[in-house]
């Protein structure tokens, strides 16, 4: 059953994550598609939060209530890549199915234009495989713009990836 839209929410990572954080990041099933190795334990969930969350320039929790239970990234271009970012994006495995991140990346874009005023293109490389993150791309109003064959390494594995994107012009869908 799909979770109340208003019960989520995107906001910076604390100290304090760490025990939620390592509930999705050390999870073999949700770190498959993610270039991140699974986290083995609590001191590398707080390390990963202090060093690589907080600093980060677009990293949020995604929060249902106050418990953090997934996060959504911005990675903005610099010089002549300013204009476009690209996104990524997990939810804890027991709240797959709900809608959690479609909400948090539908929040997430009508956030970042205006925080990265030269980003007017977003984009996401999916996994042929990974159908449930295409149709949250899809759901939050993402096109296809195509198939990048043996496009990049992932956990050892040669990936064929689809490549999505949203445009600042585009309109995110109402809920
Ligand atoms: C991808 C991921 C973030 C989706 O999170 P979620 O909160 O379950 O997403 P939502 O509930 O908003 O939407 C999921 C959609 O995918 C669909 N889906 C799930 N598994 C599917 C499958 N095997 N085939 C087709 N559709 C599938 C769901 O039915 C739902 O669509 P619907 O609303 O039309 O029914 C989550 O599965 C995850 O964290 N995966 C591991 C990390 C990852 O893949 N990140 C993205 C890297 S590009």
């Amino acid at each position: 059953m799909e979770i109340d839209p208003t019960a989520v929410s995107l906001r910076p990572f604390r100290i304090s994550d760490a025990d939620d954080f390592l509930s999705f990041a050390g999870d073999d099933r949700v770190t498959r598609f993610l270039r991140w190795k699974t986290l083995a334990s609590r001191e590398e969930a707080l390390a990963t939060i202090r060093d690589v969350c907080i600093p980060h320039p677009w990293r949020r929790a995604v929060c249902v209530g106050d418990r953090c239970v997934g996060f959504v990234s911005i990675w903005p271009g610099s010089g002549n890549d300013r204009c476009r970012a690209d996104i990524g994006y997990c939810v804890a495995r027991e709240w797959w199915g709900k809608g959690v991140a479609t909400r948090a990346v539908r929040m997430a874009l009508s956030q970042v234009f205006g925080d990265f005023p030269d980003v007017l293109r977003i984009q996401a490389f999916v996994g042929v495989d990974n159908k449930a993150s295409q149709r949250v791309l899809e759901k939050a109003g993402f096109t296809r713009d195509g198939l990048l064959r043996k496009y990049a390494y992932l956990k050892g594995n040669l990936q064929d990836l689809y490549l999505y994107s949203f445009l600042s012009t585009d309109v995110v869908p109402a809920d």
